[in-house]
C-alpha cells in the first residue's frame, strides 16, 4: 500500500520520513504538469510527501496545480491520501490550535481546473461526493487524535474559498448560516479529484485563526503561520500514528 502525504501551509517537510532507508527525491511527469515529491517508507508502508505549495511556499492556493499532484500521486500508486490544511474557523467553539476532520465541504472557487473529465470525446462522468472524505481514513485520524493532547473535532463541513485574500465579515456570516464550520483555499478541487481517481482522501484542519468577522480582530498571515508553527510536532505524531491504523 503507497500512501501519499499533501503537507499544507506549515508543513514542507515530513521529518517522520527521515528514518525512511530508502528516501528518494522524484520528479514526476504528468500529463498536467511536473511534481517534485519525495518518496520513503515508513510503519510497514510505502509514503509520497507533496508539499502543496511547492518548495519553499511558492504557489499560492489559487495556482496549485491540483490536478498534477493528484495524479502523480496515483501514478506512484497512493491508494491513500492524508492532506493537512489551515484553516480559520467559524465557530467560536472551535478556537485556534483546535485541529478537525471535515466530512463534507462547501465549493466556493472560482478559476480552478476541477476535474480530470473535460476532454470531448471521453463522455460525461459525474463522481459521487455523498462522501468526500473518506469515512475510513476518518475513522482512523479520529482514533489516533483521542491520543494526542490537543482538541480534535470529529467532523465539520470546509468551505474552500478562490483566495488568495481572506474573506468579508459578510461572507463568512453568510457562509456560517450555510452551515460552514471552517474555511481555507486548499481542500476544493483536491478533494473532488481524489474522488474520480477513487483515492481515499481525507484531511487534518489545523485551525490557525477565527475567520474575518468572528472576533472582529484583522486576519493576517503571521498568526497562521505561527499557530502552524506550534501544531507542526502534533502534526506528525499524529500522521505516523494514523499511518499504523490504515486497514489494508
Ligand atoms: N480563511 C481562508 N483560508 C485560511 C484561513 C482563513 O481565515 N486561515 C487559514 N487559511
Amino acid at each position: 500500500m503507497v500512501i501519499g502525504i499533501i503537507g499544507g501551509t506549515g508543513v514542507y517537510e515530513f521529518a517522520a520520513m527521515e528514518t525512511s532507508t530508502r528516501l528518494v527525491e522524484l520528479r514526476h511527469d504528468t500529463a498536467y504538469g511536473t511534481v517534485e515529491l519525495l518518496r520513503g517508507e515508513r510503519e510497514g508502508h510505502e509514503l509520497c510527501f507533496l508539499p502543496r505549495h511547492g518548495a519553499g511556499y511558492a504557489i499560492p492556493p489559487h495556482q496549485v496545480n491540483y490536478r498534477a499532484n493528484m495524479m502523480a500521486l496515483h501514478e506512484l500508486g497512493c491508494t491513500h491520501v492524508i492532506a493537512t490544511n489551515a484553516v480559520g474557523s467559524l465557530r467560536l467553539e472551535m478556537p485556534p490550535g483546535d485541529l478537525l476532520i471535515p466530512h463534507d465541504y462547501l465549493d466556493f472557487t472560482k478559476t480552478r481546473a476541477l476535474t480530470f473529465f473535460d476532454r470531448r470525446g471521453e463522455g460525461v462522468v459525474h463522481t459521487d461526493q455523498s462522501a468526500p472524505y473518506c469515512p475510513e481514513l476518518r475513522d482512523a485520524l479520529i482514533a489516533a487524535g483521542a491520543d494526542i493532547p490537543v482538541t480534535v473535532h470529529p467532523r465539520g463541513v470546509y468551505v474552500c474559498t478562490e483566495g488568495p485574500r481572506f474573506e468579508t465579515p459578510a461572507e463568512i456570516a453568510m457562509f456560517a448560516q450555510w452551515g460552514a464550520d471552517v474555511v481555507g483555499m486548499t481542500s476544493v478541487p483536491e478533494v473532488a479529484l481524489a474522488g474520480e481517481l477513487k483515492i481515499c482522501y481525507a484531511s487534518i484542519c489545523i485551525i490557525t485563526n477565527y475567520a474575518a468577522g468572528i472576533t472582529g480582530q484583522p486576519l493576517t498571515e503571521a498568526e497562521v503561520v505561527e499557530m502552524m508553527s506550534q501544531r507542526i510536532d502534533t502534526l506528525r505524531a499524529l500522521i505516523v500514528d494514523v499511518l499504523g491504523r490504515i486497514p489494508a
